[in-house]
């Protein structure tokens, strides 16, 4: 079988090229942007993208699953909670996608947010069971996905508490995690422990980002590490700051 995790630095963001070199068919989970890569590697291993899988509609990077869809006709698929708007096939919980003889099968993960999906990977020449659980924005290593931006975080925190430990730690012990993201990413899996050194935590700090979404992020990363006035700027963000006439310093 193939199996290709492509590293987005630049976010901390994963995705995945999974598929069966002998039935010339693969998948991509969670395309970025430029899929130039992901065209690439499947001309390299002499497969076809037929599908794309979205682990959930991302608030931090947007989606290549348009382009990839338009570049190669494959199909887009994505839990049928997530409501999406552009053309795709909805799945539910245990639904399977088969390429040659390897399987992607649904782990329905609520909690970052409601339609949130594993897929564990089976390779049918290996065994019936799964090796391997694309985890998404539901579980990184060392952490997991913040529960407070799609949905109350109440009601995130206790669907993530039960897509963990009904769902992902329900699979094999020997089960391994290839997450959506790596450090440095704003869904979770940070690693800042501390201030910075030379940050006052009694100074006013305002965090202010392009959308708000961003800055809501660092505004309460800050405020849990002590910071003790923090403003967070809201409705529209930098572009409402500089209609108003407020200066920006662009690098
Ligand atoms: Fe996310």
């Amino acid at each position: 079988m193939i199996f290709r995790q492509i590293v987005h630095d630049d976010l901390g963001c994963a995705s995945y090229l999974v598929g069966d070199e002998h039935a010339s068919v693969a998948a991509v989970v969670d395309p970025r942007f430029e899929i130039a890569r992901y065209l690439e590697l499947a001309r390299y291993t002499g497969v076809d993208i037929e599908h794309v899988l979205e682990t959930h509609n991302h608030a931090d990077h947007v989606s290549g699953h348009g382009r990839l869809a338009a570049a190669t006709g494959a199909t887009i698929h994505i839990h049928r909670d997530a409501g999406a708007q552009y053309d795709h096939e909805p799945f539910d919980d245990d639904w399977e996608l088969e390429l040659g003889d390897v399987r992607l099968r649904a782990v329905h993960t609520p909690g970052h947010r409601p339609e949130h999906t594993a897929f564990a990977v089976i390779d049918t020449a290996r065994g019936a069971e799964p090796w391997a659980v694309l985890t998404g924005d539901t579980l990184f290593v060392g952490d997991v996905a913040r529960p407070d931006l799609a949905v109350d975080k109440e009601e995130g925190a206790h669907g993530m508490f039960h897509s963990l430990h009904d769902s992902l730690l329900a699979l094999p012990p020997e089960t391994e995690v290839w997450p959506g993201h790596l450090g440095g990413s704003l869904c979770g899996g940070h690693d800042i422990h501390n201030l910075p050194d030379d940050m006052d935590p009694e100074r006013r700090v305002a965090a202010i980002c392009m959308s708000g979404q961003r800055s809501a992020v660092a505004a309460s990363q800050l405020q849990r590490l002590g910071a003790k006035r923090v403003l967070h700027v809201v409705d529209g963000g930098v572009g409402t700051w500089e209609r108003l006439g407020y200066p920006v310093e662009r690098d």
